[in-house]
């Protein structure tokens, strides 16, 4: 097995599979969740095939797109027809069942490697393209922008979390805020904190237009 040329298949193949979709879980996502990953193990570390494979294959079963996925099916087909050895697909599967916020639940990933990949996905949660993503997959999936009279609730568990119908502002109360101080990395936790100031200056804008106040 050509560890890189599995990677660039792996980028391929999530064209292929993500590259229509309009839910924030584009390829583009996936590739920089990959490149995002590459850079925080310039300085924290880690297995790079491990890293950019979990990077690439992050979403390819997520439960969001694939209701019917059963246990990272897309990943595990596409790691063994490339002939990627069972120690390492456990390794990946591992990180991607870990990966996923889940309110109360959320998991701190057991490797190092699932620590980065998980920093990276959480970036993309953040900042400007969090932002646009939130509300790019609020309006696929009929969420209202907001509405006052819908309050955020907060400290859901995994259940909770996933049945619970918000807004897409809420959804900053409700995972998008708190995502900073879930970092796993010190190189992680630096590149979130300009995205989570200008989170919350967006806020500040929001309501502030909302209310007339500005
Ligand atoms: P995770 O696996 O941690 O959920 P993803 O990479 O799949 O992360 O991205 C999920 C993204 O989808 C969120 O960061 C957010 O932008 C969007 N999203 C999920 N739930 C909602 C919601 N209720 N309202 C608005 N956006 C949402
Ligand atoms: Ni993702």
């Amino acid at each position: 097995m050509d560890k890189e040329k599995t990677i660039e298949e792996a980028g391929e193949y999530i064209k292929e599979l993500l590259g229509s979709d309009t839910t924030g879980h584009d390829f583009f996502h996936s590739e920089r969740v990959y490149k995002t990953s590459l850079k925080i193990a310039k300085s924290e570390g880690g297995d790079s095939f491990v890293i950019g494979l979990a990077a690439w294959l992050h979403d390819a079963d997520d439960v969001k797109l694939f209701s019917e996925s059963s246990d990272l099916e897309h990943a595990r087909q596409f790691m063994t027809k490339h002939e990627v050895g069972s120690n390492i697909q456990e390794r990946v599967c591992k990180i991607i069942h870990e990966i996923s916020f889940k309110g109360t639940d959320s998991v701190k990933p057991s490797s190092l490697e699932g620590k980065i990949v998980q920093d990276a996905d959480r970036l993309e949660a953040i900042g400007a393209i969090g932002i646009a993503r939130a509300f790019a997959y609020g309006g696929k999936t009929g969420r209202k922008i907001y509405d006052p009279a819908e309050k955020p609730l907060l400290n859901m568990d995994e259940k909770t979390y996933r049945a619970h119908f918000d807004t897409s502002i809420n959804h900053f109360y409700e995972k998008l805020l708190n995502l900073k101080d879930m970092m796993n990395t010190k190189t992680g936790k630096k590149l979130a904190e300009s995205r989570h100031k200008f989170m919350e200056n967006y806020l500040d804008e929001f309501f502030a237009e909302w209310n007339g106040t500005k």
